[in-house]
């Protein structure tokens, strides 16, 4: 990783807004910085040439492949219509204007959306399904050119405690090497509002998670990972590196929680 990432929790957000003196408006930004059209412009180009570098990829091409297994096998189980994609939520990206790791989650989860869209018809006059990221540590520079790309930056910091869709429809929750207290709060939310079943989550692998700690660490400090995975309630389908020595979408693998019975 290039840099060292901080976990901040709404109450080391009001701390540090406390010290600086600023406050929240409609979208809370911890740093503000001094850009020119021109350095949005040259931002966007480099998100624009990792996408085009992705689109080229064999990586892209089966990450499309999967989901759409993925989505086949929900459509099939609920009997509807291919637009059952109610919305993409991206926690942890980084900040796409520090981060070449974060530029490139970033093009992926535009080419993703994009192909998301014209999958489920969205695409019809340009119309994308919601895409709402956050990640505390954007500045306004990150947010002109996240909006750039039509999507939507949430005003709170959630803490990952987001449940899935309403009734019709599901969420694919996009969290690229997030901090595991983050997958573990999103468990919890659903799991206790009994909508696993409307979750897809794109993010490290709970799989090497189990593997790689300490069963008490995982039973005591994120219980809701350890619940999901010693019941057997996730299907995972891990992604291939992009590339060797892949720092980008290392570790990342597919979660699904539908087939199974979460009481
Ligand atoms: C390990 S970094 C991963 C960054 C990037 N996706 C990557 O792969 O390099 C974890 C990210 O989660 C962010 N984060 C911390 N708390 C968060 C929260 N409550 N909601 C969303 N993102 C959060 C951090 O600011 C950081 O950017």
């Amino acid at each position: 990783m290039l840099e060292e990432w901080k976990t901040v929790t709404r109450k080391t957000k009001r701390r540090i807004e406390k010290e600086n003196n600023t406050s929240s408006n409609c979208v809370e930004i911890l740093s503000n910085i001094n850009f020119t059209r021109s350095d949005i412009q040259h931002g966007i180009s480099k998100v624009e040439k990792a996408s085009e570098e992705l689109i080229e990829s064999a990586f892209f091409h089966k990450f499309c492949k999967y989901i759409e297994t993925v989505l086949i096998k929900y459509e099939n189980d609920c009997h509807e219509e291919t637009s059952m994609l109610n919305e993409i939520v991206c926690y942890g990206l980084g900040s796409v204007s520090n981060s070449y790791i974060a530029r490139y989650q970033l093009a992926m989860l535009i080419l993703l959306l994009k192909f998301l869209s014209q999958r489920t018809g969205n695409n019809c006059g340009n119309k994308l399904i919601p895409c709402y990221v956050y990640d505390p540590i954007f500045n306004n520079f990150d947010v002109a050119i996240l909006e750039n790309f039509k999507l939507k930056v949430l005003s709170e910091n959630e803490e990952g405690r987001r449940k899935g869709s309403s009734e019709h429809g599901i969420s694919i929750f996009y969290m690229i090497h997030c901090d595991k207290f983050l997958y573990d709060n999103l468990l919890c939310e659903n799991l206790e509002n009994r909508t696993m079943d409307k979750i897809i989550v794109i993010g490290n692998s709970f799989k090497t998670m189990w593997e790689r700690l300490p069963e008490s660490v995982l039973k005591n400090e994120y219980k809701f990972i350890y619940k999901i995975i010693s019941e057997d309630l996730v299907s995972e389908t891990m992604l291939d590196n992009w590339k060797d020595n892949d720092a980008i979408f290392n570790d990342t693998s597919i979660h699904c929680f539908r087939k199974f019975s979460l009481t």
